[in-house]
């Protein structure tokens, strides 16, 4: 068995669910692929569920409820039956602990569109066994890079890693007036600004020419002081998860792993949801 692949996804904003686009064809393109290849299931960290203090804590609800999302059809997402993943997000809990972390189980929470979302359209007949992984509110880089080094290994198993955040996310510098007026998420009437540019660029700089390893990690982790980096993000949350996923393919073993951006989406003129794949399948580690 080889390494499985590790995708960094930006979920975009909540339409993302319902409108068609380029970014969720690459979604079920690659959710159809891991079918194929028959993963054991998915691990999956996203932008909306961060804990306070130092914990993390991985989901444990046998039954989550979703939690309710802005202009969507109900029709899309109310009946999609989630299919958490109890004992590999026990032995998660357990190798975030051995690892240092102070990690639990949280049985009572609700699965939110970020995660949901890419669920639905990589897998939209089914969901796989699926562990959701929370992050950690300190938004602190090195931390989550570890959070994804110590799962790296769950790869060699056939578990599919997926971090869902944002490459240029910042809620407050989007163009909300066509959405809320037209339901058009994707218009642009201007240009996107310089600075959103610029942050894309970066991030898809790191990304593919770092091609994973340790040289990926650091880069990850100095796109958070890039000039760009507070107006690309307002807030950290959306970025975490690529930290993670850097983590994930951060070993000297992943150096020179292919990286494809396989769709990018921009939406409300400044927000760039670009879409990156991590390695490959049938790849021997
Ligand atoms: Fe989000």
């Amino acid at each position: 068995m080889g390494l499985t692949p590790v995708h960094f996804f930006s979920h975009g904003s909540t339409m993302m669910l319902g409108e068609e686009s380029t970014s969720a064809d690459y979604w079920r393109k690659c959710g159809d692929e891991a079918l194929a290849q028959g993963i054991k299931g998915v691990v999956i960290m996203g932008a909306h569920w961060a804990c306070h203090g130092d914990g993390i804590q991985v989901a444990t609800n046998p039954n989550p409820g979703k939690s309710p999302v802005a202009y969507v059809h109900p029709s899309k997402y109310v009946d999609y039956k989630l299919n958490p993943d109890l004992a590999t997000s026990h032995r998660c809990i357990d190798l975030l602990n051995q690892a240092g972390f102070k990690a639990s189980g949280n049985d009572t929470f609700e699965w939110i569109h970020d995660v949901y979302l890419i669920l639905i359209r990589m897998f939209p007949n089914a969901c796989p066994p699926t562990t959701l992984v929370s992050s950690n509110a300190r938004y602190d880089p090195h931390y989550h890079l570890k959070v994804g080094s110590t799962l790296r290994q769950l790869r060699r198993e056939n578990y599919l890693i997926i971090g869902t955040g944002g490459a240029v996310h910042n809620l407050y510098r989007n163009r909300w007036a066509p959405m809320l007026r037209f339901r058009d998420n994707f218009a642009m009437e201007t240009p996107p600004e310089d600075w959103a540019l610029e942050f894309r660029q970066a991030v898809e700089d790191v990304m593919v020419k770092c091609s994973g390893g340790p040289k990926m990690r650091r880069a990850m982790t100095r796109l958070m002081k890039h000039p760009e980096y507070r107006d690309a993000h307002a807030t950290d949350d959306h970025f975490m998860a690529a930290l993670f996923v850097a983590g994930a393919v951060g070993e000297w073993e992943d150096e020179g792993s292919k990286v494809v951006l396989g769709a990018e989406t921009w939406e409300l003129t400044n927000m760039c949801n670009s879409q990156f794949t991590i390695g490959e399948w049938n790849k021997l580690g």
